[in-house]
């Protein structure tokens, strides 16, 4: 892709927020992959000018094809960006919660994240780029009935201290951190 210097890779861009991100990335003169699970959502990821890459982030075979994809792609162009969007909500009275429901939320929303960051943590590196990981923090705000105060809360903050720990073994002589409002920002520059 003439021109293109960058690229970035954000998950969950079937619809939503990631949807949103990739469009304005895209036309940002970025090199821009948004994940998907279904085939029927690369087509419209396509013609707004993002490369569709199939990936599960529960699924660490899916998520290493996906780096593959992208590996292969980018052919030498820097990947400088990753945005880790892909999530579910769980929120609800804590009482009644299924705890299923909050396994499932904890696996897709942290580890995920987790096992994503891993996978593209060697290329971010090398071009001192970006991680970007959504945090729901609206589940710091509600009512004290709601598994939000409880499950959010350690979420946020595990995604938080795996996101410094990464951005501190990017560097030798120490790490950039910093948060940027709605979602957390992290540089390995
Ligand atoms: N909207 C809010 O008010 C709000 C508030 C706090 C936090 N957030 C967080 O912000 C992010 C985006 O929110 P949104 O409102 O745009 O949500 P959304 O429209 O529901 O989009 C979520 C995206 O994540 C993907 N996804 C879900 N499970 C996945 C998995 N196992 N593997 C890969 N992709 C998966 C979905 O793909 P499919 O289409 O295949 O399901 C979809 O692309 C989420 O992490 C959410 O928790 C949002």
């Amino acid at each position: 892709m003439p021109g293109v210097t960058r690229g970035v890779v954000v998950t969950g861009a079937s619809t939503g927020i990631g949807a949103a991100i990739v469009r304005h990335l895209a036309g940002r003169g970025f090199r821009v992959f948004g994940t998907v699970r279904r085939p029927e959502d690369e087509a419209a990821l396509e013609r707004a000018g993002v490369t569709a890459v199939r990936m599960d982030v529960t699924d660490t075979v899916s998520i290493a094809r996906a780096r593959e994809h992208v590996e292969r792609a980018l052919a030498g162009v820097p990947l400088c960006g990753l945005v880790n969007n892909a999530g579910i909500p769980a929120a609800g009275p804590l009482e009644l919660f299924p705890l299923d429901a909050l396994r499932r939320a904890l696996e897709v929303n942290l580890i995920g994240a987790v096992a994503v960051t891993q996978a593209f943590l060697p290329r971010l590196k090398a071009s001192r780029g970006r991680i970007v990981s959504f945090k729901t923090a609206i589940w710091s705000k509600v009512e004290a009935m709601d598994l939000g105060r409880y499950a959010g809360t350690p979420y946020q903050s595990v995604l938080d201290r795996f996101r410094r720990a990464a951005l501190r073994g990017a560097e030798q002589g120490g790490s950039t951190a910093f948060r940027c409002g709605f979602p957390t920002v992290g540089s390995t520059g």
